[in-house]
């Protein structure tokens, strides 16, 4: 009998196999069909900065026409947080979530800047939430603003959130730093309980007959776990924090590799959606396959053998990796 609990931000979790964050973790039904296909946790859809934000200011301009009318007239409009808003909405999901389902609900909150919209992240807390996921994602396009600067953007938000909640939380970033091993460990460092490997930034196309540049979602495949791939197998044994592998893991052979480098926990969101929640099922039967073929007892015994540093050649995760790949290229497939 093959053991598949792993522990993932303080949690035990059956298996390693989670959903993250998209529209298949948006209602309760779905939810409840990931559970019944044997997923371990779920992590909810994005929260935004700027719902909350919006909400904010929607509330401030109903309160400030009140204030005009009777000096009493605060004590008739609900409480700010009362509105069937996008936040509010989020905390029903999350309670909702935690009612229906007995696997951990990770709340997902996405924003950039510090401040008061982050005091939000207590409201996840009080309805239940045994997680949160934090985004963070910036395009630095701003030549004036330095790559310390920007780190720090990262890092102060990350504080914030360290200092306004107890349940555990986990960063999910992407790959754009110049060392990106350091600032893995500073956000360890400023109070990250885990980090989620990587944001998949969905770049912009141009419709070349409106002249207008569109959103352009594509679905990932399994070529994309190569870079998430790599960055944990190199960060395994210097972080002290959950690492979790998202962007590209669709197939066993994508959550063993991610495991065998190091991954605490395998994300999915694109094969989900192309395949629906049945697919974890299938995933957990070939696992458990492979690990019995290769005389496995159990994932946490698997996890993280072939990390740069367990690795026979931890230099094939660096730079000879680089020149070996151009090199077996050969002049045969031209
Ligand atoms: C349609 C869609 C919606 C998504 N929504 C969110 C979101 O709200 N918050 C978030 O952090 N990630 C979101 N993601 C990113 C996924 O959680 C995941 O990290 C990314 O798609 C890479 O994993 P994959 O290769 O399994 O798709 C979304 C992805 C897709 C495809």
């Amino acid at each position: 009998m093959v053991d598949l609990s792993v522990d993932y931000l303080g949690m035990t979790l059956r298996s390693p196999l989670m959903a993250s964050a998209s529209p298949m973790t948006s209602n309760v039904e779905s939810l409840m069909r990931l559970e019944d296909a044997g997923c371990a946790a779920v992590v909810l859809p994005s929260l935004f900065e700027e719902e909350i934000e919006h909400y904010s200011r929607e509330v401030d301009r109903i309160l400030s026409t009140g204030a005009d009318i009777h000096g009493e007239a605060h004590s008739y409009f609900p409480d700010v947080y009362d509105y069937d808003t996008g936040p509010d909405r989020y905390l029903r999901l999350v309670e909702a979530a935690k009612g229906a389902l007995s696997i951990p609900v990770i709340a997902n909150m996405n924003g950039m800047t510090t401040g008061w919209w982050t005091e939000f992240a207590v409201r996840l807390e009080d309805a239940g939430a045994d997680a949160v996921e934090l985004n963070e994602y910036v395009v630095a396009a701003d030549p004036t603003i330095n790559g310390f600067e920007v780190e720090e953007r990262y890092l102060d938000l990350v504080r914030e959130i360290d200092a306004t909640i107890s349940i555990p939380f986990a960063v999910k970033i992407g790959p754009f730093f110049s060392s990106f091993a350091n600032m893995a460990q500073q956000l360890v460092d400023a109070g990250a309980d885990g980090l989620v490997l990587f944001n998949r930034f969905f770049q912009p196309d141009i419709d070349l007959d409106t002249l207008s540049v569109e959103p352009h979602l594509v679905l990932s495949d399994s070529e994309e776990l190569r870079l998430p791939l790599r960055w944990i197998a190199l960060l395994r044994r210097n972080i002290d924090a959950s690492l979790a592998a998202t962007s590209g893991v669709h197939t066993p052979d994508d959550v063993l590799k991610a495991l065998l480098a190091g991954a605490d926990v395998t994300m999915m969101a694109s094969a989900l959606l192309k395949r629906g929640p049945g697919h974890i099922r299938f995933l957990e039967v070939e696992i458990v396959r492979w690990m019995e073929a290769h005389e496995y007892p159990s994932v946490r015994l698997l996890q993280g053998s072939m990390c740069a540093d367990a690795a026979a050649d931890a230099s094939a995760y660096e730079r000879a990796n680089y020149l070996q790949t151009l090199r077996s290229y050969s002049s045969d497939s031209i």
